[in-house]
């Protein structure tokens, strides 16, 4: 028989708050075309991205999220001290160690809550929010903040015509409380790692690192700098972020839907009782393959931040949720069903209460 007592956490948990923050410099698909050889209207067309935002120098990783964290505490009428919890979910935070968590945990005035980083892609947010749901009702915190953040524009090939265009920056955050009814339903979610490689970086930091002393086998770590690749100047690039467009594309538009349709049933409702959905914003083309597998009735909002935010990869989810709010175009208490996917490959899909 067990000597450890039962934990006295709530019976379920809600997000309670939510805040955004997007870089201020706007950078309209003409930008994307000083580099790679494209076109505006094919950009629209086949991504639905119109316009994206970079972060300058001061909007780092930290400064982003505390800004979106700020509004997301304020929201949800708390105080930071009250946080017992901070996950970071980001992909393009350059400090190995330690996680950029315990800074913002410590910047917004928590009572040193638990802090750290999660990496798991676009799919981040939604790991990270089923963390925060089983630290509440397993009692080890009463609010946990769940960010997610990416300054992808610094892991973008601007001359990369798979990929220049597609991304963005910008950090969207949640606080997530406990509840005497569910708000988060179960958590659909899984890898595919067989798949690894169709999202990846285009070489590791040991091998861009020429002088690196690091000896891992198998790479170049010893400095064969001739296997790096270049850029059109000559230039040794920088490691950036690649895919296999169609390949995702064509995994995103017939699993995917599948996977939401899991999160639908094991939160025991119907596209019929939906308010909004919030798919991660990769593509306009994908959300709308996934409206019509799902069959979503008309009156189901569906988020297109995509359009004037691109992919922020982990930021992506809580960013369009803020939005929706924001501009009236979902309210509070609505029904939401929320899907993240990608580099992994990974995925997280749930239903929750809007804020
Ligand atoms: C990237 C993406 C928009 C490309 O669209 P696509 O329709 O698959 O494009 P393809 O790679 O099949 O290329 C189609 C044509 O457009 C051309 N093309 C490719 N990139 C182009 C660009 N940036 N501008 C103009 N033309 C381009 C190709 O050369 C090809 O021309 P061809 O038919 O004459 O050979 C699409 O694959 C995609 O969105 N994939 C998923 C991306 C994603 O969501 N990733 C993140 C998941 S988290």
């Amino acid at each position: 028989m067990s000597k450890i007592k039962a934990p006295k956490g709530a019976p379920f948990a809600r997000i309670i708050g939510v805040g955004g923050y997007r870089p201020v410099r706007v950078v309209p698909n003409e930008v994307i075309l000083e580099t790679i050889d494209s076109s505006d209207e094919w950009i629209r067309s086949r991504s639905g991205i119109e316009t994206r935002h970079w972060a300058n120098d001061e909007e780092t990783v930290a400064a982003m999220s505390i800004e979106a964290s700020g509004k997301a505490i304020a929201d949800a009428g708390i105080n930071a001290d009250q946080i017992g919890a901070v996950v970071v979910s980001t992909v393009s935070h350059f400090s190995q160690t330690p996680a950029v968590a315990t800074e913002i945990a410590d910047k917004l005035g928590t009572n040193k809550a638990a802090a750290f980083d999660i990496s798991a892609g676009c799919a981040g947010f939604g790991y990270g929010l089923t963390l925060a749901k089983g630290m509440i009702v397993e009692g080890s915190a009463e609010y946990v903040l769940v960010i997610g953040v990416e300054r992808l524009s610094d892991l973008t090939d601007l001359e990369d015509r798979a990929t220049a265009f597609l991304f963005g920056d910008g950090a969207g955050a949640v606080v997530v409380g406990p509840s005497e009814e569910p708000h988060i339903g179960p958590t659909v979610w899984g890898s595919e790692g067989d798949k690894a490689g169709t999202i990846k970086q285009t070489v590791p930091w040991n091998e861009f690192l020429p002088h690196s002393r690091l000896r891992s086998s198998g790479g170049t770590a010893t400095g064969d700098v001739s296997k790096l690749p270049l850029d059109s100047k000559g230039e040794i690039k920088f490691p950036a972020i690649t895919q296999e467009g169609q390949a995702v594309f064509r995994w995103a538009v017939f699993e995917m839907a599948k996977v939401a349709q899991q999160a639908l049933d094991a939160a025991g409702i119907t596209p019929d009782d939906l308010d909004v959905f919030i798919p991660h914003q990769a593509n306009e083309r994908i959300i709308d393959s996934m409206v019509k597998t799902l069959k979503l009735p008309a009156h189901v909002t569906v988020a297109r931040d995509v359009r004037t935010t691109g992919n922020t990869s982990a930021a992506s989810i809580p960013l369009a949720m803020e939005r929706l709010l924001a501009t009236g175009e979902a309210k509070s208490g609505d029904t939401a069903l929320v899907i993240g996917f990608g580099a992994g490959l990974v995925y997280a899909a749930t239903v929750v209460t809007l804020p």
